[in-house]
């Protein structure tokens, strides 16, 4: 959908450059030539001595035939590469040498090594987050102790934000399996309100920005939203196989539209922007670090193993979360694509101008100094795999999702796995790329899906295949 949205943007603009340039050339040959005629002076040698009519059409012209070029050159329709022999030969960053050129031996270097990286992700890609200098309160909603037909506890907990004046609340939506206070929780957002990941009448709407579409026109959250997004939270399920889900609508920590940075979390903090300013993936991952706060306050859970999840873009952010928080025990990104496990010197499918393009909010300002020029990118995605070891990190990709790159979401586990092993841990078992329906497991874990950009029922399966097995769960 945002894709089309897009899509439609750049070729609204090009129109009007269109329209820009040919009024250029029409003031210069028209107007020019017209008012050379009615005045006689010879179009190829006015007469500079005099300020005449036509001398002005004629600068009027050049300047804006001038001012059109550079929006000529650079608003091109982005058009993706889907040909795997168009991609470019590429050298990454070595995960395993300092920035000085030292290698790195053992683990100790490892975590300098990782400072490093860390910092560079910080600074040209996501975004660095300022001091919090509020407070948090976290109030339980609502409760029910036979949610889902009576298999589940279900909580619902609001946390507020506030510093000064300024609030902003967020929801948590809880399902936990009935007596088991060790039972591992999917932390993951949601896109559109807690509301639509379940048919359950009694989960609140989001108060907070929503975006509209078929059923909302006002950015309010309705009653015919409620169940929409079920099939990508089968928590039914996920909670039969003695799993908790965790749940937060994202635009509840920061609504997703470029707006300077004003709404959501950001604006209860006082900071300056500059060039190395958080984006919202950094705010939505900020969140996630507070939702752990409260879920390490909640007698209900076990907080050492809480797995970070998520889809797409929120998958990118499930992968800066995981590398920003040491306390989430397990990562999960699904079809997350640029700027998330995909590498970006492959230039295949969203590239990095285009996603800066599109969603100028997400990242730093310094991003998009790499807009056309991954190659000279400090760091690649594989690194961003590399900061979440030796935690398990589960990337998943979909066959027909070639936006967000399969093969360079399967690449950077591959490549990310030489950490995993200096680590003591094992990385992904394999560098050819599987069949579909065969995950990859190791401490590193892909599969490949049938179908499209989506969270499926065969996806929750395998990260909790997964999972079950990193916290030794029955099967
Ligand atoms: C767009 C965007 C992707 C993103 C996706 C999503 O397609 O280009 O980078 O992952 O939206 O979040 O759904």
């Amino acid at each position: 959908m945002l894709n089309k949205v897009a899509d439609q943007f750049c070729k609204l603009t090009q129109y009007l450059i269109k329209l820009f340039h040919w009024s250029a050339i029409f003031f210069y040959f028209v107007v020019f030539k017209f008012n050379s005629k009615t005045i006689g002076i010879h179009p190829i040698k006015p007469n500079f001595d005099i300020q005449s009519n036509s001398q002005t059409m004629q600068k009027l012209g050049c300047i804006l035939f001038f001012l059109a070029l550079p929006w000529i050159s650079i608003a091109q329709p982005f058009v993706a590469n889907y040909d795997e022999a168009k991609v470019p030969v590429f050298t990454l960053p070595d995960l395993l040498v300092f920035n000085d050129g030292t290698p790195v031996a053992n683990k100790k270097d490892w975590d300098k090594r990782r400072s490093e990286i860390y910092s560079i992700f910080e600074k040209e890609v996501f975004g660095v987050i300022p001091e919090w200098k509020g407070h948090v309160k976290s109030t339980l909603v609502s409760e029910k102790a036979d949610a889902l037909d009576g298999i589940a506890k279900r909580k619902e907990v609001r946390i507020d934000f506030m510093n000064g004046e300024r609030k902003v609340s967020v929801m948590v939506l809880i399902y936990l399996p009935l007596n088991s206070k060790n039972a591992p929780v999917f932390l993951s957002y949601n896109f559109n309100g807690n509301h639509t990941t379940t048919l359950e009448p009694g989960v609140l709407l989001p108060d907070s920005w929503v975006s509209n579409n078929k059923e909302i026109t006002d950015n309010h959250a309705n009653e015919k939203g409620r169940g929409s997004a079920a099939s990508r939270w089968p928590i039914k399920e996920i909670v039969s196989r003695g799993f908790g889900v965790a749940t937060v609508y994202y635009g509840d920590v920061d609504p997703d539209f470029d707006d300077g940075f004003k709404n959501g979390i950001q604006q209860l903090f006082d900071a300056k922007r500059d060039s190395t300013s958080w984006g919202s993936i950094a705010a939505w991952s900020w969140g996630l670090s507070r939702i752990m706060d409260y879920l390490e306050t909640d007698k209900d859970i076990n907080a050492k193993r809480v797995i970070m999840m998520g889809h797409s873009r929120l998958g990118k952010t499930a992968l800066w979360a995981g590398a920003s928080d040491l306390r989430f025990a397990m990562t999960v990104s699904n079809n997350s694509g640029c700027g998330g496990a995909a590498i970006s010197r492959r230039k295949f499918g969203e590239t990095v101008g285009r996603i800066n393009t599109a969603f100028p909010h997400w990242f730093c300002d310094n991003y998009k100094k790499y807009n056309l020029k991954e190659e000279i990118m400090p760091v690649d995605q594989h690194e961003l795999l590399a900061l979440i070891a030796p935690r398990p990190v589960y990337v998943a990709s979909a066959a027909e999702d070639l936006w967000s790159d399969p093969r360079g979401e399967f690449l950077s586990c591959v490549f990310a796995s030489p950490v995993y092993e200096l680590l003591g841990m094992k990385g992904l078992p394999s560098n050819v790329m599987p069949e579909l329906n065969t995950p990859l497991i190791g401490t590193i874990a892909y599969h490949i899906r049938p179908g499209k950009h989506d969270v499926m029922l065969y996806d929750w399966q395998r990260y909790m295949d997964f999972a079950a097995d990193y916290f030794k769960l029955k099967k």
